[in-house]
């Protein structure tokens, strides 16, 4: 059996050795992908604006055998974002894969009662961030030629939601900036997907219409973190390399 062989059929990620970052993995997906991440072999920055969150997701991989660092970073502060990448090359000496998760939720607000100032805030928290993530990563990418970038993004930026226009609105950017990213990066070989996250059992989606949302689920359970976790670990995998500008969404078939 020749090399490429034997590589394509037992090292179906190829993440050992690779460097991710993963916003916002202090909990619910974001630490699930973190710890799935790293039991595929991956260095992992778990970083969160709630750093005990950050350290304990950081803790638990460590004493599982993984290699990770955990940091407090505020996505919205590009000090912080420049903080996070410096301590990762500091430790890894590399970054190879970005996953842009930290978001927050609307908190059930309607067109009506939103205010001009929430809506800045919150397309501040969940888009413009990824944006400067991106930006800030992008260099140690394109200088090897070589990235994978998933933009968390969620059913309510594909279908719409009930409620909160602002979260909406901050998800749809995420994919059209994954998308255009994706068209203009295949020059430098990386590759940008998104996640169209479906219904998952979270902090954030328990405190947003919880009942609602479920009665709409076909697969007759919730979606798990790692249900979400196991579709990033394929797009930032090797056996993924041709798929870029595409979003996929594990959401028990709430929207087809
Ligand atoms: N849970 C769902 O049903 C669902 C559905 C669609 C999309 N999503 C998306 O999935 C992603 C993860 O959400 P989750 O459900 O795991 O929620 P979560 O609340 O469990 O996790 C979000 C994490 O982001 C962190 N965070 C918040 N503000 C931050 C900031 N300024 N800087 C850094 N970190 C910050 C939080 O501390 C938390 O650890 C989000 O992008 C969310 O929009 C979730």
């Amino acid at each position: 059996m020749n090399e490429r062989i034997t590589k394509t059929q037992f090292d179906y990620f190829g993440l050992e050795g690779k460097t991710t970052i993963v916003t916002g993995s202090g909990n619910g997906i974001g630490r699930a992908t973190a710890i799935m991440l790293a039991k595929l072999g991956s260095n992992i920055t778990v970083c969160d604006i709630e750093n005990e969150s950050a350290n304990n997701v950081k803790k638990e991989i460590v004493n599982n055998g993984g290699r990770a660092i955990g940091i407090r970073c505020d996505v919205c502060q590009l000090e912080d974002i420049r903080n996070t990448i410096d301590k990762t090359i500091e430790e890894f000496g590399d970054i190879d894969i970005l996953i842009n998760n930290a978001a927050g939720c609307g908190g059930g607000k309607t067109i009506d009662d939103m205010t001009y100032e929430e809506w800045n805030r919150l397309i501040q928290l969940n888009l413009t961030s990824a944006y400067m993530f991106t930006m800030e990563v992008l260099p140690y990418m394109k200088a090897k030629m070589h990235g994978k970038i998933v933009m968390v993004s969620s059913g309510a930026g594909i279908v719409g939601d009930f409620s909160d226009p602002h979260y909406a609105a901050s998800k749809a950017g995420m994919i059209g900036l994954g998308k255009e990213l994706a068209n203009e990066l295949t020059a430098y070989r990386i590759n940008v997907n998104i996640l169209g996250t479906g219904l998952t059992d979270t902090r954030m989606s328990r405190s947003n219409l919880w009942n609602k949302k479920t009665q709409q689920v076909p697969w007759y359970r919730i979606g798990l973190p790692e249900d979400q976790a196991a579709a990033i670990a394929y797009m930032v995998s090797e056996s993924a390399d041709y798929l870029t500008g595409q979003v996929i969404c594990p959401n028990g078939g709430a929207w087809m």
